[in-house]
């Protein structure tokens, strides 16, 4: 792997500068990767691209480059990534398409289906094997670098994700559609499936072949699979890394119950409607997912023709990473940036700043995550109940926590810990 500056309206070339991608290549790289980042951000600045083998990858390390990159259509590509073609059945998911009429149409109608409460589903039962497909991708797999390989001698961890990822597909989505289509009732919308089949029957009936071709059942099944893909390891992470800052800090612990007790009290569980009314949440889950987002490189975009960002040119092809990990630990940006602080999102007067700009978990611009609203809500309204409920704090005798970063590359969870968790009455 190679390392190399961007020059000015040039093309990049790779220097001769080689880095020792030894951190790199070891099983877990979730610490690593982001510490490495962070130190190539110092040494060549808000643009440096690598090279993965002959693959060319952009990285953009600064508010003002991300802005202006996310929100250019001409970035806003996915790339050919072979294991995320398996798990979006050859790029028919909302993640993996590319821009089009299709993606906006599936992008709108998810943005509406989210809206309606979704009833529970067997979530447990495929847990586990959600955890392995998104550890093995997280660690990078060999066919997403040489893509041929899978057609000539596939890893057994491509076979085994194939595999694992083939039976989500169908017990998650094509099993659950067929029920659904069974048990259709017009104007009776309980979940997501049913919103995207009462939108086909509209279709349907509306005759635009395009629009019917757009909605057909591999399309909301994969979009069914890329939701709940999509929204099941962020979400948990964060609630995870949320509930280890707390054990730290109990201080913060108390002034969020404070909050809750006083805008909700101990008769009710906390809604999703209380959120606006919990600014304290809020900027606990802000400031978790700054210091720890759970997703340190956000999900890769690929340029769809030569572009430019800032002074520098970007080729057709070029894989685009949003390094959310550095800019969320800029100095410059925020004061004592490894620092737990809340109160960072807070004005004097205890009410919310709004989103600051430099804050990017979500991403931004044309592919910005699908799910923020209904993430961050979710958040707050689950931190809420637990807090209301429960004490978290340290075992008697240990004084601190290993806040480093664990998991894979593309999803960070923290390492394991013990705390002690009290029922409050
Ligand atoms: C803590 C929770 C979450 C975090 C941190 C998160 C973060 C992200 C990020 C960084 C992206 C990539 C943006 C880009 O490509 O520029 C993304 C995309 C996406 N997210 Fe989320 N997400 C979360 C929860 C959810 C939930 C709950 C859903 C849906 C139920 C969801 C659905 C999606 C979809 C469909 C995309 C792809 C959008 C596209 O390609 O156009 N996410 N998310």
């Amino acid at each position: 792997m190679s390392v190399c500056r961007k020059r000015a309206n040039k093309r990049p070339i790779a220097e001769s500068l080689t880095v020792n991608c030894a951190p790199i290549c070891r099983s877990s790289v979730s610490s690593s990767i982001v510490d490495i980042a962070s130190k190539w951000t110092e040494d060549y600045g808000s643009v440096f691209c690598v090279y993965f083998g002959p693959q060319l990858v952009v990285a953009l390390n600064s508010v003002e480059v991300a802005y202006e990159a996310m929100t250019k259509s001409d970035m806003a590509g996915r790339p050919f990534v072979a294991s995320l073609q398996l798990l979006s059945g050859g790029g028919n998911n909302i993640g993996q398409s590319q821009m089009g009429p299709k993606l906006r149409l599936h992008r709108k109608l998810a943005t509406k289906a989210l809206r309606y409460t979704l009833e529970d589903s067997d979530f447990q039962k495929i847990r586990k094997i959600n955890d392995d497909i998104v550890f093995d991708y997280g660690n990078g797999m060999v066919e997403d670098i040489v893509p041929g390989l899978r057609h000539v001698y596939p890893t057994q961890k491509y076979r085994k994700t194939a595999q694992d990822i083939g039976f989500l597909q169908n017990f998650f989505g094509w099993q659950q559609l067929d029920l659904h289509k069974k048990n259709f009732t017009e104007g009776n919308i309980t979940d997501f499936i049913d919103f995207m089949i009462q939108a086909r029957k509209e279709a349907e009936k509306g005759g635009d072949p395009e629009e019917i071709e757009m909605l057909k059942d591999v399309y909301i099944v994969m979009d069914v699979v890329d939701l709940f893909t999509a929204g099941t390891d962020t979400t948990r992470s964060t609630l995870n890394w949320m509930i280890k800052y707390l054990s730290l800090y109990p201080d913060k612990q108390d002034k969020l119950r404070a909050e809750i007790n006083a805008v909700i009290g101990r008769e009710r569980l906390p809604l999703a409607a209380d959120r606006t009314k919990l600014p304290y949440c809020e900027s606990v889950m802000l400031e978790t997912m700054r210091v720890r987002p759970p997703l340190p490189f956000a999900l890769v975009h690929a340029a769809t023709c030569d572009t430019k960002v800032g002074e520098y040119d970007i080729p057709k092809g070029a894989i685009i990473g949003l390094n959310v990990w550095t800019i969320h630990h800029n100095p410059k940006i925020w004061l004592n940036a490894e620092e737990f602080s809340p109160e960072r999102f807070l004005t004097a007067d205890e009410k919310l700043d709004p989103r600051p700009r430099s804050w990017l978990a979500f991403g931004t611009g044309t592919r910005v995550c699908l799910g923020e609203n209904s993430a961050k809500t979710e958040l707050i309204t689950i931190l809420a109940c637990l807090i209301q409920n429960f004490r978290f704090r340290l075992p008697d005798g240990v004084k601190n926590l290993d806040m480093t970063p664990g998991g894979c590359a593309f999803v960070h969870t923290p390492l394991p810990y013990e705390v002690i968790i009290e029922k409050i009455n």
